[in-house]
């Protein structure tokens, strides 16, 4: 069937353009001119970009889909604008098996939603001892290799994972933060955090982290022999870990970095009512580290933003803000919320935007830009500018709370196509 998206505006890493006319069939984009179609969509009003892919979801299958499984994470997924998804490994048990790999690919498969990519364990059981399968990972179709939620202590174990990975063609991704600086914190470590009798988390844990796998990268780099091995650093929160990114990158090392929709748009503060909807690690930092994040979303130190969509059930989130579990949901939200408070309020260019939703992920693994033109696959999100509130009751995430209730943002996906079907359609 083919179909037309009249009158529409076009954003992607190149820019603004249009309105255009976009006839979508054989899931490519068939002319940006019109023609025949079965079916057309008014398009005034609306933008049409590529397709979002997050480098960071966790979907929770398997072991844990009391607090989301593929289903509900794909359709949140399809919902937010996303057409790919890499999920990741720290389920129970942690994904290390090749078999676990295939048979998430196809289950996502059969539901049609938005597309899974699964980072596999870089570590066995990510106890950061003895190194994956990572080659039977790759073949299974691992996109990412990562022991995200855990820390990879061992220094050692890391850059043989950096070698293994590369001759495989396949960044590693690192929680950079250093455990024994971190220790009990739930919250960002300062003043904040004294005045209301927590344990803090400092930025430093982070910073050493970041300028440790940046030495064993350069050791790693040093020692390659097949391919050229790719760090990748995961939910950045900090000025200083963006420091150290932006002078590793100016050196020309294989580093990527994406930062998260909390971390751009929350702070600490948020913390005083103690509400451990707040509670994420790593955690929310300063206003001074926000402004740093979003100064290195403009400058390219950050390559993408990626959710770090962290569900835990309603009862989890209710204990006390020690005993609560760390996450924040945020798949279904994560391009309005960032259309409207860095876009619209502070004027941040809606192109770079798109970009660090599509082609800034697909160049942290590798894949090729997807921008609109005649012949790109039809991997699209239609966006409605139209201001409404986040109602986190109607989330097709089971994790049905949000630190952004009540918002009111513009920008919502209403249509998400993946290479011309439709996984997500809310048009008026
Ligand atoms: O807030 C977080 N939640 N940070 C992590 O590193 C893990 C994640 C989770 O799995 O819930």
């Amino acid at each position: 069937m083919r179909f037309l998206i009249k009158n529409v505006l076009l954003v992607d890493a190149q820019g603004q353009r249009g309105p255009a006319d976009v006839l979508i069939g054989e899931g490519l984009i068939l002319s940006l001119e019109g023609g025949e179609a079965e079916e057309a969509i008014d398009g005034a009003g609306l933008l049409l970009a590529p397709g979002f892919l997050d480098l960071h979801a966790h979907l929770r299958e398997p072991g844990q889909e009391v607090k989301e499984d593929l289903a509900t994470g794909l359709l949140a997924a399809a919902r937010g604008g996303y057409t790919d998804v890499v999920s990741m490994p720290n389920t129970t048990p942690p994904i290390d098996a090749p078999e676990v790999v295939k048979a998430l690919k196809e289950k996502a498969a059969r539901l049609g939603l938005a597309r899974l990519h699964p980072a596999a364990a870089l570590t066995l059981g990510q106890e950061g001892k003895a190194l994956a399968p990572l080659g039977l990972l790759k073949q299974a179709g691992a996109v990412l290799f990562t022991d995200d939620g855990r820390t990879n202590e061992d220094a050692g174990v890391l850059a043989l994972g950096l070698l293994q990975a590369a001759a495989l063609g396949t960044p590693v991704a690192v929680h950079a933060e250093d455990t024994s600086l971190r220790r009990g914190g739930v919250m960002n470590d300062g003043a904040l955090a004294d005045a209301l009798g927590l344990p803090g988390n400092p930025p430093e844990a982070e910073a050493a982290r970041i300028a440790r796998d940046l030495e064993v990268l350069r050791y790693a780099l040093r020692r390659a022999h097949g391919g050229t091995p790719r760090l990748h650093v995961q939910h950045l929160s900090t000025q200083r870990g963006l420091e150290l990114l932006r002078e590793a990158k100016r050196a020309g090392l294989p580093v990527t970095a994406e930062a998260t929709p909390h971390h751009l748009t929350l702070t600490e503060e948020t913390l005083r009512a103690l509400d451990p909807l707040f509670k994420v690690a790593p955690p929310l930092r300063t206003e001074a580290d926000r402004e740093a994040l979003v100064e290195g979303l403009l400058d390219g130190t950050i390559d993408a933003i990626a959710t770090d969509h962290a569900p835990h059930t309603q009862a989890e989130k209710e204990l006390d803000l020690l005993r609560a579990p760390f996450g924040i949901p945020n798949l279904e939200v994560a391009f309005p919320l960032l259309y409207t408070e860095l876009h619209l309020k502070g004027g941040f260019p809606l192109s770079r935007l798109v970009a660090l939703f599509t082609d800034g992920p697909r160049r942290v693994l590798g894949l090729p830009p997807l921008h609109l033109a005649v012949g790109a696959e039809a991997s699209l999100v239609l966006l409605d500018p139209k201001e409404r509130p986040v109602d986190p009751s109607r989330f097709a995430s089971k994790a049905r709370y949000s630190p952004w209730a009540g918002w009111r943002l513009g920008g919502w996906p209403v249509l998400t196509l993946v290479a011309g079907r439709a996984v997500h359609r809310a048009l008026e």
